[in-house]
């Protein structure tokens, strides 16, 4: 039976031989890296400019915050896994086109199955929409939310954090949830949200949490 990291390199390797995936020819391949064997998976949108050069995933300045924000919760970032809808830069950092995401969207799934996480922490809109299209950013942030089966978390892109003090303080906010989420599978209880399109998954009687912490 292969494991976990052996079915991540050959799927790595069958995308990176596949020269027919959008942005082949302008851009390096970036498959995502961390632990095979990580409960939480973050997902960005595509690589930026240093992510092309590395050919890592989160290595710029979004990359440095979002370092930061893992050490805050005293996460060490190889715990963990990080990987992009997109795995290829569009060229001057536009936004990926629903085309560009329809086509590495069966690839991402593929990854996933793989890795198999306990939750996934949605960096930034388009990885939030990919799962669940009619979420708004703004309003959803920080709600643990079910896609089918699995947990989802919508935090907003560390990009939009380095460009406005209030996001940055609202994905702070999130992000030191995430050991609760990730220890419970339910959101803390002060948590509660008032309106709950998406059936959230229920934060726990107060009781139950004050025993946590
Ligand atoms: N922004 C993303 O969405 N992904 C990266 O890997 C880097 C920046």
């Amino acid at each position: 039976m292969p494991t976990k990291q052996q079915l991540l390199d050959e799927l790595k390797k069958e995308m990176e031989e596949n020269t027919t995936l959008p942005l082949s020819d302008t851009a390096n391949f970036v498959f995502g890296e961390g632990d095979a064997d990580a409960e939480v998976l973050f997902i960005g949108e595509a690589p930026g400019f240093h992510e092309n050069q590395q050919q890592r995933p989160f290595v710029g300045l979004a990359g440095q915050l979002l370092d930061k924000l893992l050490g805050e919760i005293n996460w060490p970032r190889e715990s963990v896994y990080i990987t992009n809808i997109v795995k290829r830069r569009p060229p001057e950092n536009r936004d990926p086109l629903p085309e560009e995401i329809e086509v590495y969207a069966p690839y991402l799934k593929r990854q996933i199955e793989i890795l198999q996480p306990k939750t996934i922490a949605t960096l930034g809109r388009f990885s939030m929409n990919y799962f669940l299209p009619e979420t708004k950013i703004s309003r959803d942030h920080g709600r643990l939310l079910k896609a089918s089966e699995q947990l989802i978390y919508p935090l907003y892109h560390p990009a939009a954090a380095l460009r406005s003090t209030a996001v940055l303080e609202d994905l702070r906010k999130d992000f030191h949830k995430l050991p609760h989420i990730l220890a419970t599978g339910t959101m803390p209880f002060e948590n509660r949200a008032e309106a709950q399109p998406y059936d959230p998954v229920k934060e726990e009687p107060k009781a139950q949490q004050d025993s946590l912490f």
